[in-house]
């Protein structure tokens, strides 16, 4: 883990979301799945952001706009410095036979995991076919547009590795009980000093950077305890 003002090299737009590029500098990009405290400009506290792609010398985040601190993020502009943390917390695991299933800001993580993979396939999930536009930077990806689910276009004998805005990835474990999932809960340090991100997993309350985000073959669902 490192931290280092990284140089911000391009903002694209992706649909409704924004590519945003920066120099890599020293911090390694770390294992799809891992997670980096990204400041956000003119904000206190930095947002929790999944590796996109990692291109040579570059670091990429996929940030779909929901709030002050993302909306800060994509209006960076070209020479602008962010501070970066990371990489953070449990990435995920290599499997046999994997399948990405993803929904929405949910498929930021599968670019770089896709590539770490080998290119498996895919099956995303989006409101509209603007919001579907992200699954161009997922190779072999099928898409499904609301009001079909990803859940209902998923097909079985695959090792499943998930990510999506809840309820997503509970819909996903009932199908694929092994599966794994990528959770969410809001972040403060991202490193477990603070504990804003305690979850209830197996009965256990856990701080989900520590743990998580990627958590495997869990028997209970992490319940936000906020
Ligand atoms: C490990 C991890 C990886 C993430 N990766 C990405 C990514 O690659 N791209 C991306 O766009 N977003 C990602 N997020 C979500 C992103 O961090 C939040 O959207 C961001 O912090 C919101 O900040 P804001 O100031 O824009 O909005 P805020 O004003 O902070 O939040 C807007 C609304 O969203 C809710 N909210 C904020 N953060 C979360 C959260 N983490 N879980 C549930 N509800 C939340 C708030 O309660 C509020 O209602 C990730 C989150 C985590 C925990
Ligand atoms: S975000 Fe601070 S303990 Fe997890």
């Amino acid at each position: 883990m490192s931290r280092a003002r990284l140089k911000v090299v391009a903002t694209e737009p992706v649909g409704p979301y924004t590519l945003l590029r920066l120099e890599r500098g020293p911090v390694e990009p770390g294992i799809p799945g891992q997670f980096f405290m990204l400041e956000a400009p003119g904000r206190l506290l930095p947002r929790p952001m999944s590796l996109c792609l990692a291109p040579d010398g570059e670091l990429a985040f996929l940030i779909d706009p929901i709030g002050p601190g993302t909306r800060a993020l994509c209006a960076a502009r070209p020479g602008h410095r962010i501070a970066v943390l990371g990489p953070l917390g449990n990435g995920f695991s290599r499997v046999e036979n994997p399948l990405l299933v993803g929904g929405g800001i949910g498929v930021a993580p599968f670019p770089y995991l896709s590539k770490w993979l080998g290119s498996p396939p895919a099956v995303l999930g989006f409101r509209s076919a603007w919001h579907a536009e992200a699954a161009t930077l997922v190779p072999n990806a099928e898409v499904v547009l609301e009001p079909t689910y990803v859940t209902e276009a998923m097909p079985s004998g695959f090792d499943v590795l998930a990510c999506g805005p809840a309820p997503m990835p509970e819909a996903v474990r009932t199908l694929e009980p092994a599966a794994q999932l990528a959770w969410e809960a809001p972040m403060a340090c991202g490193f477990g000093a603070c504990y804003g991100c305690v979850v209830e997993i197996d009965g256990m309350l856990e701080r989900l950077c520590v743990e998580g985000p990627v958590l495997r073959s869990r028997t209970t669902h992490p319940a936000l305890q906020h």
